[in-house]
């Protein structure tokens, strides 16, 4: 399936130079948003992957149906004040703009092998910053996964050697 047809490209938003890529009308059309989930479930059982780690708030779309298809974990990374336990926080910063993320101490479990999820690589700023959350709870990242690659802004180059796995690539 071509996947790509089925995002939508939004100009100037949410800021005026922005290209946004749209993955509602992926998300909407229920074969689209199987085969997206599918082709990740693949790569994290290649991986190995035991939990999935997803970033608030579309990373919850993508890897909340992963975790269920294997039937393991999900735990998710918030921005702050909004998980109601211990947290550990990493600092980011995003291609229009700069937040937090924070994790409940304990969503790891020491030598876990996790799978990160997210919607979209972008500069890398929120996907280093949760590969930090999860090594400082001691867990080992195996791989990320995201729908859509902007290749432009090299976001991979923030993750130094870790496994990468994208479906879309602009
Ligand atoms: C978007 C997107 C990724 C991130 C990618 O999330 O869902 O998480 O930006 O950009 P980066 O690679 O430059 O970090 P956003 O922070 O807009 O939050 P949302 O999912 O709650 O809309
Ligand atoms: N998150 C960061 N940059 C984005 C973009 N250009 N489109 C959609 N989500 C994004």
């Amino acid at each position: 399936m071509d996947l790509k047809q089925y995002v939508t490209t939004v100009e100037n938003w949410p800021k005026e130079g922005i290209t946004f890529r749209d993955i509602t009308t992926i998300m909407d059309n229920g074969p689209a948003y199987k085969y997206a989930t599918d082709q990740i479930v693949e790569y994290a059982k290649e991986v190995g992957a035991e939990i999935v780690v997803g970033p608030e708030a579309r990373g919850f779309i993508i890897g909340c149906p992963v975790a269920y298809a294997l039937e393991i974990g999900f735990a998710p990374v918030r921005k702050p004040g909004k998980l109601p336990r211990e947290v550990i926080s990493a600092d980011y910063g995003l291609e229009y703009g700069k937040d937090t993320l924070t994790m409940h101490h304990d969503a790891i479990k020491p030598g876990q092998k996790v799978l990160i999820c997210d919607d979209l690589l972008a500069t890398g700023g929120t996907v280093e910053a949760t590969v930090r959350l999860v090594e400082q709870l001691g867990g080992q990242v195996v791989g990320c996964a995201f729908l859509i690659e902007l290749l432009e802004l090299n976001g991979r180059d923030k993750l130094g050697d870790l496994n990468i796995k994208t479906l879309i690539q602009y």
